[in-house]
């Protein structure tokens, strides 16, 4: 039998009904021989994460990646088809190929990335969503400046597949095994050391002296004991990496009274849909057993718009809470922004300040720019072993590993720069560096593709993943490639800043100058139709339009315009 059919009666204080999917023992090691006859869906890394929250139970109520009904009206009103609230939904999203072999009623085999078979699911319901639509349900925004709208729209797969999962075996982790609790035994956690309240924090940075003063005055105000719960699975795009993360969390965790606070991980994939997102962390939190939750400012927020603007206010996220604090069985603790008072020395709500008093603050961004630029952070931000954690692995940005990623037409001269740029690197010393240049490249790691988008994508992605592992490592890797495409420049962007620094070089050059160049006789041939879906004559160039740097080789030559790359990179701090 499925234990998902005796559901775990854990009843309140440590967070009612609980969901659990995993099959016995015995009953696994048949679905292993049974599974062998199934199709097997290999999980992306999200849905890892997503499996593995809905098989323990922290998505309870749910039994199984969402079917189309329970889909539709989550997009549409935050709800299951039966009327419960559940505000993000939970899809398994498959290519079109997988999908079309599937048929109703057939049972498939769901295995992580080595292939080890995690669980089974019985497919009830096959359907290609309305992507915009979810967008706007679930985000409020198509704007791909989201990165949850970003992920939909360019890694999500194009169809959906809803069904009931069997567990068979949790998605395996090395890392801090002492820190990931399922919510039974977190519960059980609770329960024997008596705590009856517990107020959850949630978090995907490190945690400074603010974080921690919210911790305490919460803790205080609901008079409950604390748990430091940070999501360790996915976050936003360029946040600290969470074994970084941990390292501080356990640091900060010696500065609480011994005895109230317990520091578990969340292996949750966000989406950073701010206002929905904070219920949704509510209701995984009570599923963990907590009684209280604390949305502070700006609670999962995406960051801004393509115009610059807030996706959400500040305080929707509370808004929304309240709107729905009958049916979620978990209270929430409200704070405002925390700011530090100087005459005080003390953090404080800041409606709670005088008029007359003298607010300090340091915004994530000037915080980030001061260990890039190895700038002094003052105790009263954050304390100071917390900050030679960050030190180590967020070094100043010329000690850092780093992606020049030059785009711009065929013949606009990315190669001639680059290759420029590469040798005077060399010529300072001190720095490890690779070219990865776009002739190169498709001779040795891309021979087998052409020019469609899709070939064109995957060569730079494979462009994207080989830097990414250069910079992480420390080096410089330089890029060029043509690089058409602004969504999957993106989506290298995003992978590379997830480790190091991410330089967009436009090579802005003409169309007219390249094509009256014309170096290679390649614009001749397209213009004649022997060479098809060439960009600029016959496949589009999306300009960039954020990128760091952009040289326009029309009256420059290539030394004068890798020099003055050098001085731009300089000033950003990459070579001194
Ligand atoms: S989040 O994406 O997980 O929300 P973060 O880790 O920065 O980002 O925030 C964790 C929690 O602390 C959220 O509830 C957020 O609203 C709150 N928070 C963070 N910084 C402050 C601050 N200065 N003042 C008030 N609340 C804050």
């Amino acid at each position: 039998m499925n234990r998902a059919d005796s559901t775990l009666q854990l009843i309140s204080p440590h967070g009612g009904l609980l969901k659990d999917l995993y099959l016995t023992a015995e009953e696994a090691a048949a679905e292993k021989i049974r599974a062998q006859e199934m199709t097997s869906w290999d999980l992306t890394p999200r849905q890892i994460c997503d499996i593995e929250l809905l098989l323990n139970g922290a998505f309870s109520p749910l039994e199984g990646f969402l079917g189309r009904a329970d889909y539709d009206r989550c997009v549409k009103e935050m709800r299951l088809a039966d009327g419960t609230l559940w505000p993000i939904p939970i899809t398994l999203d498959v290519s079109e190929a997988f999908a079309a072999g599937l048929s109703e009623g057939e049972e498939i085999a769901l295995r992580d990335q080595e292939g080890v078979l995690i669980a089974t699911m019985a497919v009830e319901d096959v359907w290609t969503p309305d992507k915009a639509a979810e967008a706007r349900g679930v985000f409020g925004s198509e704007d791909e400046a989201h990165p949850g709208v970003r992920y939909l729209f360019n890694v999500a797969g194009p169809t959906y597949v809803g069904g009931r999962l069997k567990g068979v075996e949790s998605p395996i982790h090395y890392d801090f095994r002492h820190l990931r609790q399922s919510p039974r035994e977190l519960r059980e956690m609770f329960q024997s050391r008596g705590w009856r309240k517990i107020v959850a924090f949630q978090t995907r940075n490190p945690m400074h002296r603010a974080h921690q003063e919210l911790t305490f005055q919460a803790a205080r105000q609901a008079e409950a004991n604390l748990l430091i719960n940070p999501v360790v699975g996915m976050t936003k795009p360029g946040d600290v990496d969470h074994y970084t993360r941990v390292r501080c969390y356990e640091h900060v965790l010696k500065r609480y009274p011994e005895q109230t606070t317990a520091l578990s991980l969340l292996p949750l994939a966000m989406r950073m849909a701010g206002p929905r997102e904070a219920v949704w962390h509510a209701i995984i939190r009570r599923n963990y057993g907590c009684t209280h939750f604390i949305v502070g400012r700006d609670h999962a927020g995406p960051g801004k718009d393509s115009k610059g603007e807030d996706f959400y206010g500040p305080y929707d996220a509370q808004d929304l809470m309240k709107a729905h604090e009958d049916e979620l069985a978990i209270e929430m603790v409200p704070f405002r922004m925390m700011v530090y008072v100087e005459d005080r020395a003390q953090y404080v709500p800041v409606d709670e300040t005088k008029e007359d008093e003298s607010v300090l603050n340091i915004s994530g961004t000037e915080f980030r720019r001061r260990l890039q630029e190895g700038l002094d952070i003052p105790d009263w931000f954050s304390y100071p072993e917390v900050v030679a954690e960050l030190r180590k692995t967020h070094p100043p940005r010329h000690r850092q590993g780093v992606v020049l990623f030059f785009t711009g037409l065929s013949g606009a001269g990315k190669s001639t720069i680059a290759n420029a740029l590469m040798v005077k690197m060399m010529e300072m010393g001190g720095r490890r560096v690779t070219l990865l240049d776009g002739d190169h490249v498709r001779k040795n790691l891309s021979s087998e593709l052409g020019f469609s988008r899709e070939h064109r994508d995957l060569n730079i992605l494979r462009i994207g993943y080989v830097a990414s592992e250069i910079a992480k490592n420390g080096g410089i890797a330089i890029c060029a490639p043509i690089a058409p495409y602004s969504s999957t420049r993106r989506m290298v962007r995003d992978m590379v800043e997830a480790v190091g620094g991410f330089v967009e070089v436009h090579v802005a050059t003409s169309l007219e100058v390249c094509e009256s160049r014309d170096r290679k006789g390649l614009y001749a041939k397209a213009r004649a139709g022997v060479i098809k879906e060439f960009t600029g004559i016959s496949d589009p160039y999306e300009v960039p339009e954020n990128a760091e740097i952009v040289i326009d080789t029309g009256n420059i030559s290539p030394d004068e315009a890798a020099n003055q790359l050098l001085v731009k990179l300089e000033s950003l701090g990459y070579i001194r």
